[in-house]
């Protein structure tokens, strides 16, 4: 069990599947209860919750809306009281070459993505910093730092998030709340086999393939890679580490 986490209140946003769920799974083995907010069924994601006996909740959210960000605070609060630990998961990646972004597709990444982030953020940053302890996490990619096309939009979400971080890092660190971000490297979720391979790739298992052998560890990431780093830094063992962007790629990216 990791230090500090023992009956704190965690909410996932996009914990319905790939990266989230695991991660709900994992703090929830870690002592934590967990709210779900997701635009799809997240009752698979309550149960693994349940089998580690904790408390665990579906809440049907739109992170892009403010009016459903608002409605999943109160839904939180009156089912669980507060809110500890928070996790920016739900996010898109539609593959697209500049040239064919819509600047409907534009906001719809962006506002998923970055607009997400910041709402929830702005919903449960508040009381953290109220409570004198708080900690934020958010998802950047890999993508951030390598050469991929087909991700403008994308990138550019990460980078906003990234930025986001750093500055609310800042803001909330005098009052014990920390904010970081996990860039994962490409990993194996139901998003990712959904999205389809990249231009003059035949395959998502090819595309794997590849990107394995530009990692420093040649084997594709899964969920389970990611969820050490978030129990870590949502536990009382990572006080003192805030506004940071950790890689964990399997070594793809080294800065
Ligand atoms: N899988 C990868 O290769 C990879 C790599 C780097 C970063 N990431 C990031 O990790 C996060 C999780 O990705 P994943 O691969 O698990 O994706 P996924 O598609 O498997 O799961 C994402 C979840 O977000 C939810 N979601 C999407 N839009 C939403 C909205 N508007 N409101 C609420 N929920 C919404 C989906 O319903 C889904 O349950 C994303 O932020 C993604 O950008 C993923």
């Amino acid at each position: 069990m990791a230090k500090g986490h023992q009956d704190k209140i965690a909410v996932i946003t996009g914990g319905a599947n790939g990266i989230g769920q695991a991660f709900a799974q994992r703090l929830a083995q870690d002592g934590v209860h967990i709210a779900v907010a997701d635009r799809q069924s997240a009752d698979e994601t309550v149960k693994l919750v349940e089998a580690a006996g904790r408390e665990g909740a579906a809440f049907d959210c739109d992170v892009s809306s403010p009016e459903s960000i608002a409605q999943l605070a109160a839904n939180v609060q009156q089912r669980f009281g507060r809110c500890d630990i928070l996790v920016n998961c739900a996010g898109v990646f539609p593959l697209q070459p500049f040239e064919q972004i819509t600047y409907a597709d534009w906001r719809r990444v962006l506002s998923i993505n970055l607009d997400g982030t910041f709402l929830a953020c702005s919903a449960f940053a508040p009381g953290m910093k109220q409570r004198g302890w708080g900690r934020i996490v958010n998802m950047a990619s890999s993508t951030l730092g390598s050469v991929v096309t087909g991700f403008t939009h994308y990138v550019a979400s990460k980078a906003g998030i990234v930025g986001l971080t750093r500055a609310l890092a800042t803001e909330l660190g005098p009052y014990g709340v920390t904010v970081n971000s996990i860039a994962p490297g490409l990993t194996r979720t139901p998003g990712a086999f959904a999205r389809g391979p990249r231009a003059g790739v035949a395959t998502m298992e090819e595309e794997f393939e590849r990107t394995a052998q530009m990692q420093a560890i040649n084997r594709s990431e899964v969920p389970a890679d990611l969820v050490g780093t978030v129990s870590f830094l949502t536990s009382d063992d990572a006080t003192f580490i805030t506004g940071q962007m950790i890689n964990v790629d399997g070594g793809r990216n080294r800065t």
